[in-house]
């Protein structure tokens, strides 16, 4: 059962849209131009409420089971492990930052730039590896009786973003990434 792993894709697939959207307010930062804080701050605000509470824990179930049928992958797993947490501190800094941004505090935009084009190249590179590497293993290698172990463990809840009901928070971020789709 490959159900999990396709959700797990279509989390990276929106992810990236937003890692996109981040890059486009990082050229605008850097020449200086004014940038969108709110929806700065509704990115990772959605990163650090969802994908890292709902996304990682279910993949660190995966990588569990996965190294149990294949100990060659343990090294790899153990990394990708580290790097969710890493990734997370990354957000929940970028978020006091802009938040700090939000209350007038004068943080140097090459500092703000060099913080979120960090963390679009190793959210970039984090997702990447578990898409060449670990899924298409854990493809070939977990057990229908492991998937439906795994699946009974994970953590469920709606996608605030990303879901069949766009939450209040969210709805300005969610227009804005219609728009960036339908644009030619
Ligand atoms: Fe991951
Ligand atoms: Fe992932």
């Amino acid at each position: 059962m490959s159900g999990m792993l396709d959700r797990l894709h279509a989390d990276h697939v929106n992810v990236a849209r937003l890692l996109d959207l981040l890059e486009e307010q990082c050229e605008l930062l850097q020449k200086g131009e004014p940038v969108d804080t709110r929806m700065l701050q509704d990115i990772f605000s959605y990163i650090a409420h969802h994908p890292d509470l709902y996304h990682h824990p279910s993949e660190e179930l995966l990588f569990a089971v996965l190294r149990g049928c294949d100990p060659s992958s343990a090294e790899s797993v153990e990394a990708l492990a580290r790097e969710h947490a890493t990734l997370t501190k990354a957000a929940n800094e970028i978020l006091a930052t802009l938040s700090a941004v939000s209350g007038q505090a004068m943080i140097p935009r090459e500092r703000l730039v060099g913080m979120l084009l960090d963390y679009v190249a190793r959210s970039r590179r984090h997702m990447s590896f578990e898409e060449s590497t670990v899924f298409p293993r854990a493809r070939a290698l977990v057990s229908e009786a492991d998937w439906q172990a795994i699946e009974r463990g994970i953590p469920h809840k709606e996608d605030p973003l990303f879901g069949t009901t766009v939450s209040e928070q969210y709805r300005a971020l969610f227009r804005l990434i219609m728009r960036e789709s339908s644009d030619p």
